[in-house]
């Protein structure tokens, strides 16, 4: 039978750092959906450090799901589900409700579309009091933060016009519109960002 885990070096680094970032954010036991798992190391990692909480992954590329679906087999891991097939800028996602959301390294390579279908979504799924978490590379002030960052820009424009490394101010204000906080901002290594958006409470009407 093949091996359909796929590997990413970049999750291996910085899956420990972003779990340490983020584990008291998730309250347990809970649901937390992953959006554009990838490979899945992210979610099979987190769910063997967090037993309390059940790990649900998606990712809208096949091969990707076969990975991640691969990897929970291999991990034997029980509270992490199979992955769903979710692409963040449709507007019907394959589940109702979520008690957190995370999203890494997805929005500089995609569309703008799929983050405002990913605000829209995690607006929709979240309860007051929830986070969204998104980790990557983001623009602050108007900025790069790193000339790395700056290269990196450069080529996925150059790969997709429709790619690029987003303003932290872009995302925060359509986030901000959704219904959410203003962002919690924690620098990562190789100048990535973690951001943490708490959902608000929803107004009448
Ligand atoms: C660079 S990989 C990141 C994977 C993983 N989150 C990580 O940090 O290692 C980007 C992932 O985003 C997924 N993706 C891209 N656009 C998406 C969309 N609109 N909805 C859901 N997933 C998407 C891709 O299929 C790919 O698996």
């Amino acid at each position: 039978m093949p091996d359909l885990r796929l590997s990413s070096p970049a999750a291996l680094r910085n899956r420990d750092p972003i779990l340490d970032a983020i584990r008291d954010l998730l309250p347990p036991p809970g649901l937390v959906l992953e959006i554009a798992s990838g490979s899945g190391q992210h979610c099979v990692r987190f769910a063997e450090r967090l037993p309390g909480h059940v790990f649900q992954p998606s990712d809208k590329d096949p091969r990707a799901r076969a990975s991640i679906d691969a990897w929970i087999a291999a991990s034997g891991v029980t509270n992490a589900r199979a992955a769903l097939a979710l692409d963040a800028a449709d507007p019907n996602w394959p589940l109702a409700a979520a008690d957190a959301i995370l999203c890494f390294n997805m929005i500089h390579i995609a569309p703008w579309r799929a983050t405002q279908g990913l605000l829209a979504g995690a607006a929709r799924l979240l309860a007051p009091g929830a986070p969204l978490v998104l980790y990557g590379p983001f623009r602050r002030g108007g900025a790069h933060t790193s000339a790395g960052n700056a290269t990196f820009d450069r080529d996925l424009r150059n790969e997709n016009r429709d790619w690029g490394v987003r303003d932290l101010e872009s995302v925060e204000a359509l986030a901000i519109a959704e219904g959410f906080t203003a962002a919690a901002v924690t620098e990562m290594p190789a100048n990535n960002l973690t951001l943490v958006f708490t959902r608000k409470a929803k107004l009448p009407g």
